[in-house]
């Protein structure tokens, strides 16, 4: 199967690497730092953005900067990777799970409506696998609420709701630069908002509580140090030119897949509103029907994996099935779909929509012949 490897660099990435190489500033105060932060900024339709070591940290500093601590809940998707709770868990605050949608996977609005109590705090959507939760029933009902929002973007490099950018609906977003997603440096994660001082505190909390424009060894705030180098920051400029064209390619061939098998049945690929008119395409994420597709969602995972073709049958358990959240420390609210999907999703990894046309056209028959 010839399914492209992930993550690639050109001579760019090199080039870029070698001039912070030569340079005699290789942490986070090479001018490449500042330059990605204001590019992926201004990408996502943010005013500022404040980078860090990887997008656990960028979520740790999100809590802090926003002042979330003990006694206070914020309201988090059941299914999602495990910083969206931990980062409210280590701020001391308590993370509440709330069931997600059947087929978008992103968080239920009348559900999140339901679970507000007095201690909520703020709404942590995440856009999973790249479509956007639903912004226009999530800010209305955080508005109506007095709640932030805090976006967990870590999927959504690029991705639009209406034509507006993932992170520049709430107070607060975060993106990863992890090894699998889009943009990658192997590591790597930012903060971004459009709130000044949003962001001052951000970078103070990330930077040894210095304040912009006072001196090296002048601390004001109790913090630590999450950032980035400049190695990373010029692997992620090159990564950034390219990130375009590719959302184009994997859509290409994420639409003909799709296509090649609309009339397969039992298998249900991610509801993708229309208010998202573009995003991603960092998982391709379905749910099997095994009465009506034949056979189960492990034998199917099983089936692609023999056949080449990288596949994950979904997270074992949904975030509060995780041993740390076994004895308390969180609100469960049901979640009756969130753990049906640990039984019946998948998902596809976006370097298979990396693939040629031929490849695509291989990969729809492997699975209309399951
Ligand atoms: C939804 C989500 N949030 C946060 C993160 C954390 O990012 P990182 O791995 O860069 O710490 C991930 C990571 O992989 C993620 O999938």
């Amino acid at each position: 199967m010839r399914i492209p490897k992930w993550p690639y660099a050109t001579e760019r990435e090199l080039r870029l690497v070698r001039e912070v190489l030569e340079s005699n500033q290789w942490g986070g105060f090479h001018e490449f730092v500042d330059r990605f932060e204001k590019s992926f900024a201004e990408f996502q339709h943010c005013a500022h953005g404040v980078s860090a070591a990887n997008g656990t940290l960028a979520l740790e500093m999100s809590m802090a900067a926003a002042g979330i601590g003990p006694g206070e809940e914020v309201i988090v998707p059941a299914i999602s990777f495990v910083s969206s709770a931990t980062a409210v868990s280590r701020a001391g605050a308590t993370p509440v799970f709330v069931d997600i949608e059947p087929l978008s996977f992103n968080l239920d609005p009348a559900r999140t409506a339901a679970a507000i109590s007095p201690r909520t705090r703020a709404i942590m959507p995440v856009h999973f696998g790249g479509p956007m939760a639903d912004m226009d029933r999530l800010m209305t009902l955080a508005r109506d609420r007095g709640l932030m929002v805090i976006e967990d973007a870590a999927h959504a490099h690029g991705s639009e709701w209406n034509g507006k950018r993932a992170g520049s609906f709430g107070l607060a977003s975060i993106f990863s630069f992890q090894n699998s997603k889009v943009m990658t440096a192997g590591e790597g994660g930012i903060l971004l908002t459009n709130d000044a001082d949003f962001a001052e505190r951000a970078r103070a909390f990330a930077n040894q509580g210095r304040q912009t424009g006072k001196g090296w060894f002048h601390h004001f705030t109790l913090a630590s140090n999450y950032r980035i180098t400049a190695l990373q920051a010029a692997v992620l400029l090159a990564q950034l030119e390219r990130l375009p064209q590719q959302i184009e390619l994997r859509r290409r061939n994420e639409d003909l897949l799709r296509s090649e098998l609309a009339g397969r049945e039992g298998l249900a690929f991610q509801k993708v509103p229309p208010q998202v008119n573009r995003h991603s395409h960092y998982l391709l994420l379905g749910r099997i029907d095994e009465a009506r597709f034949g056979i189960s969602r492990d034998a199917f995972h099983k089936a692609l994996t023999a056949r080449g073709v990288p596949c994950t049958p979904f997270y074992p358990h949904t975030l509060y099935g995780n041993p740390l959240y076994q004895n308390g420390g969180c609100r469960v609210e049901p979640c009756p779909v969130a753990e049906a999907c640990i039984r019946d999703a998948f998902w596809l990894p976006h370097r298979v929509l990396m693939a040629d046309e031929e490849t695509i056209r291989e990969i729809a028959a492997i699975i209309r012949g399951l």
